[in-house]
């Protein structure tokens, strides 16, 4: 048997058939899940925003029909809210459906080459490879290269396809980068490829650990400004949360305020540290709103953490 052969037998035996992307060949569906996998782990988009998300947007049709905010609050938590933003262009711009062709599909704001392939060979079985970053450390361990170069990475992956079952293979390399080819104690033994890999013998060469930066951490402030038992949200216009509601933020410490307490958040280049201070702030709110009309808003997952302090519980009393 060929290796190819033994990836098609494998995913067979030992593939997550029952995920329910691949419980369908609706494109938009497939479409989906993996640009909401693309940042978030299996678990977290099955367990708590693929099916809600389908719930209220059923077609492609109907998230481009839907304003903006609304797909922002079925994101909301998600992260990477740049996702849902291009999801809605892409809506918008294909007028509901997708095109069949992988270089128009990659042309859609947010939809990569290997993303586009993905929805390509996952909805209609066309042969074509894909790389996202699993696949990529299981291509280099598989032929022993040190570095990732997207150029040689893709001819790889061009190699290794099975052209007769690309869809089975395109999983199967997903469930092995995901399952086997750890990038940590992989498990050789389970593996379709190892009886010809060529980096099985030194696992976490292949490739060659960058040492990454270590991302920074900003102290920033929160602003809590309170009106008539309302609080006072700017609707950030910044890219990374564009579009989102939140408490205005400040680099300076904000004079004649309280303080509330502090969260954290991790972003992909920062960690911010917010404190929430209580004050009556001149900055310009977007608006006041009631507890329950913040339940409607999409908010930032800082945001969030804000409104969840205990000194937050309650009404808050305007500052005196
Ligand atoms: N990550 C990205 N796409 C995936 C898929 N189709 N199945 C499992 N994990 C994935």
């Amino acid at each position: 048997m060929n290796v190819k052969e033994a990836i098609y037998e494998w995913y067979q035996k030992h593939g997550r058939h029952d995920l329910p992307w691949r419980q369908t060949n609706d494109a938009y569906k497939i479409y989906l899940s993996e640009i909401m996998l693309q940042q978030t782990q299996v678990k977290t988009v099955l367990e708590r925003f693929y099916f809600p998300f389908l719930e209220r947007f059923p077609t492609l049709n109907s998230v481009a029909e839907a304003p903006l905010d609304d797909v922002l609050k079925m994101w909301e938590g998600l992260g990477y809210y740049t996702r849902a933003k291009n999801l809605h262009h892409t809506a918008i711009t294909c007028n509901g459906v997708l095109p069949y062709n992988p270089e128009e599909l990659g042309g859609l704001k947010g939809i990569g080459k290997s993303t586009a392939h993905a929805i390509c060979s996952f909805a209609y079985h066309q042969a074509l490879p894909i790389l996202d970053a699993n696949v990529k450390r299981v291509l280099c361990r598989y032929f022993a290269l040190s570095v990732k170069d997207e150029k040689v990475l893709w001819e790889k992956a061009w190699k290794l396809l099975h052209v007769h079952y690309p869809y089975e293979h395109n999983q199967a390399m997903m469930d092995i980068g995901a399952m086997i080819c750890t990038p940590k104690n992989p498990n050789c033994l389970a593996c379709p490829l190892s009886f010809s890999c060529k980096g099985k013998e030194k696992p976490e060469g292949y490739p060659l650990a960058i040492k990454k930066a270590k991302v920074p951490t900003k102290k920033r402030f929160a602003l809590v400004i309170v009106k008539e038992g309302k609080l006072g949200l700017i609707q950030r216009n910044e890219r990374l949360l564009h579009g989102l509601w939140g408490f205005i933020q400040v680099d300076v410490y904000p004079s004649n305020a309280k303080s509330l307490g502090s969260v954290s958040h991790t972003y992909s280049h920062f960690k911010l540290q917010l404190e929430a201070m209580q004050c009556e702030s001149l900055e310009k709110v977007d608006g006041y709103f009631t507890n329950e009309e913040i339940a409607k808003l999409a908010l930032s997952t800082v945001d969030k953490k804000i409104l969840a302090l205990p000194a937050m519980m309650g009404n808050i009393p305007p500052t005196s």
